[in-house]
């Protein structure tokens, strides 16, 4: 069990709103700040090859102006991997993109994709990166993550995420929820720091942070959705209080 699950809030939605209508507000680096006040463990933010949200401006930023350690997150492609190697984060987790998705809709396919994504695991790891590959919790997937030399492995929440909403207590968010753990499971016996997230709200939280072999969550829009009711501020740290006590829930089983 890892004694303490970090937590990275995921700002990409704060410069959404800002790009809405130009100009600077509001600005992801005083979110990022505020974050860091409120308990987040790192900040993580997703530059896509389409900018639609955080800007190669904003990453040079959050380098240079944050204490905090930066996630990037980024496509597997040469542009986005020489961003890295200028800007060298702390870490660097691999997803799959699609220009038309709302969002980051599946895992990658690290199973399929071992010739392509082998050189950017090294490639990153290399300059110093924590790589991550953001995957489904399927096995088959952490096997291959295994084998390209990754060390960290993030698991695709999404669909758990989605099946609560729909029913809490329906035997899809049963069987979405027990993929997680065995993923979780699976990546410890196999030597991989596991993290997870997408999607996770206050309610969908508990029951992926008392998985005990899990890491870190990142967590970016119900964040920033909630803080239009609530307050950045107070969102994350009811967050955070949900992911202790889940934790704690842990240690005492
Ligand atoms: N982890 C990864 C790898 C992601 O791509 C995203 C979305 O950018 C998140 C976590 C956060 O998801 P959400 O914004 O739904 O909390």
């Amino acid at each position: 069990m890892t004694d303490y699950l970090r937590l990275g809030v995921n700002i990409d939605h704060v410069a959404t709103i800002r790009n809405a209508r130009g100009g600077g507000h509001p600005d992801p680096v005083k979110a990022a700040r505020l974050a860091a006040a409120a308990g987040a463990d790192g900040i993580t933010a997703h530059l896509r090859e389409d900018r639609r949200h955080i800007s190669d401006d904003d990453i040079a930023r959050l380098t240079n102006e944050i204490d905090l350690p930066l996630n990037l997150e980024m496509a597997a492609t040469e542009e986005m991997l020489s961003i890295a190697l200028r800007h060298r984060p702390h870490a660097a987790c691999i997803v799959p993109e699609r220009r038309e998705e709302r969002t980051t809709e599946g895992g990658l396919d690290a199973a399929g994709g071992q010739n392509h994504l082998r050189y950017y695991v090294s490639s990153l790891t290399e300059a110093g990166a924590r790589v991550s590959l953001f995957i489904e919790p399927d096995p088959v997937q952490l096997e291959a993550a295994a084998k390209l030399g990754a060390p960290v492995v993030e698991l695709h929440t999404g669909a758990f995420c989605d099946a609560y909403l729909e029913d809490p207590d329906s035997a899809r968010t049963r069987n979405c929820l027990e993929r997680i753990q065995k993923a979780a499971a699976v990546a410890d016996a196999l030597g991989l720091e596991c993290h997870a997230g997408h999607g996770l709200t206050f309610d969908t939280v508990g029951a992926v942070a008392v998985i005990p072999t899990i890491a870190e969550l990142n967590i970016g829009h119900f964040l920033i959705g909630e803080a239009i009711f609530s307050g950045l501020d107070s969102a994350i740290r009811r967050m955070r209080a949900l992911m202790n006590k889940a934790r704690a829930d842990t240690r005492s089983a």
